[in-house]
C-alpha cells in the first residue's frame, strides 16, 4: 500500500491570529496608499491564497485597483473555477487575460503541447507565450502593478521589497504582503472566510499550471512541486525577473 504524507494547510495558533490583525491594518494602509498615489494600479492575481488575501482587502475597501488574472489555458479546473467564485463572492469582475491563440498553436504544432518537459528553453518559451506576453498586455497603460509574492516563498525572493521599480515595464511594482509568513496568510483566510483553491486541500502549497505543478510531501520546500523536473535555479517563469 502506498501512503503519501503530503503538505497540509497549517494550523493557525492564537499568537498568529492576534498578530494578523495588526498586519492586516498595515496591509490595508499599504493598498490605500498605492491606490492614492497611482491612477492606474493593477493587481496580478494567480488565484493563489496570497492573491486571495489581497483581493479580499481590495474588495472590502472598494479600492480602485483593477484585478487581472493570466488564464494560461493550462490551469487546473480547481483554479479556473475560482475565477467565477471570486467574482460572485466579492461582486467584482476579474479581467481574464488569455494568450494569443496563434502563438499557442504554433508552439504546439512545432514542439508538441507538453514540450516544456523537454528543456528549460522550451519551458520558458511556453511561459513566455502563455504568461509573459499576456502580462505585458495586461499592464499597458498602468502606472503601477501589484503581486502576491512573499519573501519566505523562495531563496530568490528573500530580499523582496514592498516597492520596486519594474525596469522592463518602466512602472512601479508592489509586493504588499512581502513580509507575511505562510501562517499569517492562513490566519487571514480563517479570520475573513476567504475562498481558496481546492487544491490546497490536496497537498498543493503552491499552485501554477496543471502540468507543471505537483503535490508536495510534508516537510518539503513549498515550491518543490513547481516545475519539479527542473533544477532549483531555473524555477521562475519570468514574470518577476
Ligand atoms: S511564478 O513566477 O512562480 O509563476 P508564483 O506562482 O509564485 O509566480 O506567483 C507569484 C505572483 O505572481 C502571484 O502572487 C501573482 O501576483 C503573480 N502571478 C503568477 N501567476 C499568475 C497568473 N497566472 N495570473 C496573474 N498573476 C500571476
Ligand atoms: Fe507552460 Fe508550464 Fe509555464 Fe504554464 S507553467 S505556461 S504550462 S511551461
Amino acid at each position: 500500500m502506498s501512503f503519501f504524507q503530503g503538505w497540509v494547510i497549517p494550523q493557525v495558533d492564537d499568537a498568529t491570529r492576534q498578530n494578523v490583525l495588526s498586519k492586516t491594518a498595515v496591509l490595508e494602509q499599504r493598498l490605500q496608499d498605492i491606490a492614492q498615489r497611482f491612477d492606474e494600479a493593477r493587481f496580478a492575481s494567480s488565484l493563489a491564497v496570497e492573491d486571495m488575501v489581497i483581493t479580499d482587502v481590495i474588495a472590502r475597501l472598494q479600492l480602485p485597483i483593477q484585478i487581472f488574472t493570466l488564464q494560461t489555458g493550462r490551469l487546473n479546473v480547481e483554479t479556473s473555477a475560482l475565477i467565477p467564485q471570486t467574482e460572485q463572492r466579492y461582486g467584482i469582475a476579474l479581467k481574464v487575460m488569455e494568450p494569443v491563440a496563434e502563438a499557442v498553436s504554433e508552439y504546439e504544432h512545432t514542439h508538441g503541447r507538453d514540450a516544456f518537459y523537454e528543456s528549460v528553453d522550451l519551458r520558458r518559451e511556453c511561459c513566455r507565450i502563455r504568461k509573459i506576453e499576456p502580462l505585458n498586455r495586461a499592464i499597458v497603460g498602468a502606472d503601477a502593478w501589484l503581486t502576491g509574492q512573499r519573501r519566505e516563498q523562495s531563496a530568490t525572493r528573500e530580499e523582496l521589497p514592498l516597492e520596486q521599480h519594474d525596469a522592463n515595464h518602466n512602472i512601479a511594482k508592489f509586493n504588499p504582503i512581502f513580509d507575511w509568513t505562510e501562517l499569517d496568510v492562513w490566519a487571514y483566510v480563517a479570520a475573513y472566510d476567504v475562498p481558496v483553491n481546492d487544491l490546497y486541500h490536496q497537498h498543493y502549497p503552491s499552485i501554477g499550471c496543471e502540468p507543471c505543478t505537483k503535490p508536495v510531501r510534508l516537510g518539503e520546500d513549498i515550491r518543490a512541486g513547481r516545475w519539479w523536473w527542473e533544477n532549483k535555479d531555473t524555477k521562475e517563469c519570468g514574470l518577476h525577473k
